[in-house]
């Protein structure tokens, strides 16, 4: 199978809808380092629900349409955008999927989702199993940031086996004397994980480092597996297979 570059589903690139990129110029300053750090494909996912958004539906299409149109002039072969949704659960979140108020992955059954933190691991269990139960396979959003899931291997396991997605953010896997980094750096070793992805921000502020975060898991961690990460699990994403 013949890829194009690196598919990052997580980023904040759309201006001025949510704590992201605040500019046009931004969001192109932004996908010019992505460029760079070789994305070729990129989920544009606004938060939705988690009290940091501002734009109505309108103007977050409006504005998704133009940057698209303005990321197929990055670089030489151009960044194709997808527009989706950072949803932070809520127990109206199925009812807003169904009614098509929340933007999946690329109209896909895929929905990149969030929680609170410090929810304990049987609330975000049920939670997610109710989204599958609903006929969407959600894609857990930086799995690191869960103080219920922190160096729990067999609950992330479990929350694998239940069929659904589990992403991390290129940035954790950075930093080479950090103890998270290190914990993120041995699930994606062991096989926990489905999608590195950069959850980029703003140009100073979690900028996509998706190369870097290759770079970090490299020695490591062999070729074949993260060419899952960043290109073959994107892939069966796109065209609404299964994990
Ligand atoms: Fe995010």
């Amino acid at each position: 199978m013949e890829y194009e570059g690196y598919v990052d589903i997580h980023s904040h690139i759309i201006p001025g809808v949510d704590d992201g990129s605040q500019s046009f110029e931004e969001s192109i300053d932004m996908l010019n380092i992505a460029y760079e750090q070789g994305v070729r494909t990129m989920y544009a996912t606004p938060h939705y629900g988690s009290g940091k958004e501002k734009y109505d539906r309108e103007l977050l299409l409006d504005r998704f349409e133009k940057l698209k149109e303005k990321a197929l002039d990055v670089g030489e072969e151009g960044i194709e955008l997808i527009l989706g949704n950072e949803v932070y659960y809520h127990h109206d979140t199925v009812e807003l999927l169904d009614k098509k108020e929340i933007f999946t992955m690329g109209g896909s059954r895929y929905v990149l989702m969030e929680f609170a933190y410090g929810i304990s691991y049987n609330e975000l269990y049920r939670s997610l199993q109710r989204v599958v139960n609903a006929g969407y396979v959600p894609i857990l959003a930086h799995i690191e940031r869960y103080y219920c899931l922190y160096r729990k291997f067999s609950e992330i396991a479990s929350l694998r086996d239940m069929g659904i997605g589990l992403q991390i953010n290129a940035d954790s896997v950075i930093a080479k004397l950090s103890s998270e980094a290190s914990f993120c750096r041995k699930l994606i070793r062991n096989g926990y994980i489905h999608f590195l992805a950069s959850d980029c921000h703003r140009v100073g502020w979690r900028p996509p480092v998706m190369k870097d975060g290759y770079s970090a898991l490299e020695k490591k961690t062999p070729q074949e597996y993260l060419d899952r990460l960043m290109k073959v699990n994107p892939d069966i994403l796109r065209n609404n297979r299964f994990l």
